[in-house]
């Protein structure tokens, strides 16, 4: 039997995860990397240190599970999206560290673009935001003088973190793939959404050269091989799929309103739109979901909460009111309810559906009673309400009536989250066993791309949900906790001026 190996490059870790062909899990590595936080709403990663990271995590996984090279019969990458990295192709330097799509540096560009935001959002799908890519890499273009000439001459490369990491596998500066999938191409803000191609008006409206963009072939398909001989040598790299979207194909949302929400760093859910561009009209954006070489690509509509197990590390690291993050779980159960405090966690603004970059973290209603535990317990629930907004927006948007929701991510085996969520979200929360739906995707499309499964079809049949939950609230106490969130969301707009 052959193996898949998938390589998931998260925010805040990357894991190697080995797969069985039958979709079981063989070996699992993970190792953190370094978050760097120069400045307020500044965001950074050491893309060395990630492809450092990169390296060792695949040693690891393939020594635990005692394979070699010959035993993996593809590589499928899966990786945070819209993070930014520019590097020279003479040498593989970065510029710059890359700047991690929670950075919200180029507001003067997002209010250059302002008067295209429609325009804008008709070919890619996207609100103008610091969040995308293009943003990213103007600021990028901006920072030194010498940058800009130098990428107009060709001698720099752009890329997303699967781009970075294809590159740097496939041989680097000696002979490196530079390329990307429409998945993460789609959260540049420079890709034509309806042909998955680099946009010629985009390009105009932003000054990018085209000379730095990767090529853009389809996610399952042909990346490249891996060069280094210690390394998976010769193993080809067959799928590549951003991690939400990945995640989707983990949960194999394969049909129109199939719908699943991943509680990772940040909580990212989408709905399968089918063959179809939906244009959100609710705050959502509309997004490649997959596209498999000589097939049709698969659209979603997402909609993007910029913090959710981010926050829990926030309260462990930068607060220290618990000393794991499995201990939110046990402090946020030791009081009956939130006591009235409401946590919004808009430390990058407030993404869908209300695309606020002025807002900022509030935290409401405290008084002498209040504990550690009720703010840990608002801090869980905040994402159950995120959740429930974006819900409603993708009701609206896609016309599907979307009554359940397949979770996945770190934060989805707490319990008493996935009870609050179908509470609030008032649709059924189910749950499959392995809740690293992300890797799983990547490998399901790897091993699509390298013939071990015939297609889309056959990996449906591994999608196994094993828990689920149901709303236990009566719709006047949604109503009334839905409000007060609203409350304190109020509270946080427009603390940036
Ligand atoms: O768009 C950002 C997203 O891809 C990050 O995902 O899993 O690190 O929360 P995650």
């Amino acid at each position: 039997m052959g193996f898949v190996l998938a390589l998931d490059e998260g925010t805040t870790s990357t894991r190697a995860v080995i797969f069985s062909e039958d979709g079981r899990t063989a070996a699992s590595h993970t190792q953190e990397f370094t978050q760097h936080f120069p400045a307020t709403g500044h965001v950074e990663h050491d893309a060395t240190e990630i492809w450092r990271t990169s390296r060792e995590v695949i040693g690891r996984v393939m020594g635990s599970a005692q394979l070699t090279q010959g035993d993996i019969t593809a590589l499928g990458i899966t990786n945070q999206r819209e993070t930014t990295i520019l590097w020279d192709r003479s040498t593989g330097r970065p510029v710059h560290r890359a700047l991690v799509w929670q950075d919200t540096r180029g507001g003067e560009h997002v209010a250059a673009l302002a008067e295209h935001a429609e325009e804008i959002q008709q070919i890619t799908g996207l609100p103008v935001n610091t969040y995308f890519s293009a943003i990213k890499l103007l600021w990028l273009l901006d920072s030194d003088p010498g940058i800009r000439e130098r990428a107009e001459a060709g001698e720099l490369l752009f890329g997303t973190v699967d781009t970075w990491l294809i590159w740097n596998l496939t041989g680097g500066t000696d002979g490196g793939i530079h390329v990307t999938d429409p998945t993460n191409a789609s959260r540049t803000m420079l890709m034509d959404l309806r042909t998955r191609t680099w946009s010629d008006r985009m390009l105009e409206l932003t000054g990018i050269p085209a000379a730095l963009l990767p090529e853009i072939r389809p996610s399952v398909g042909e990346f490249g091989r891996v060069a280094d001989r210690q390394l998976l040598g010769g193993v080809p790299i067959t799928g590549v799929l951003g991690d939400q979207q990945a995640a989707a194909f983990g949960q194999c949302a394969f049909s129109p309103g199939d719908t699943k929400n991943t509680y990772g760093t940040g909580c990212f859910l989408l709905t399968n739109t089918g063959g179809d561009i939906r244009r959100s009209e609710h705050g959502l954006v509309s997004t490649v979901a997959y596209e498999i070489a000589g097939e049709d690509p698969v659209y979603a509509l997402e909609g993007s909460i910029a913090v959710a197990g981010s926050l829990v590390q926030w309260l462990r690291d930068s607060l220290g009111i618990i000393r794991t993050s499995q201990e939110v779980e046990e402090l946020a159960a030791s009081v009956e309810d939130c006591g009235d405090v409401y946590f919004v966690p808009a430390f990058s603004g407030l993404f869908a559906p209300r695309w606020r970059s002025d807002a900022r973290g509030t935290l409401v209603g405290l008084t002498r009673f209040s504990t550690k535990a009720h703010i840990a317990r608002a801090a869980l629930e905040s994402t159950a309400f995120q959740t429930a907004e974006v819900l409603t927006a993708m009701r609206e948007d896609s016309g599907f009536a979307i009554r359940r929701i397949a979770a996945d991510g770190g934060m989805s085996v707490n319990d008493a989250l996935m009870q609050f969520q179908a509470d609030v979200a008032d649709c059924e929360v189910v749950r499959p066993e392995l809740v690293e739906s992300t890797a799983l995707g990547a490998a399901f499309a790897a091993g699509i791309g390298a013939g071990v499964h015939s297609g889309t079809a056959e990996v449906a049949a591994f999608a196994v949900h094993r828990e689920s939950w149901t709303p236990q609230i009566s719709a006047d106490e949604r109503t009334r906790v839905l409000a007060r969130w609203d409350q304190a969301v109020q509270r946080s707009l427009g603390w940036v001026e």
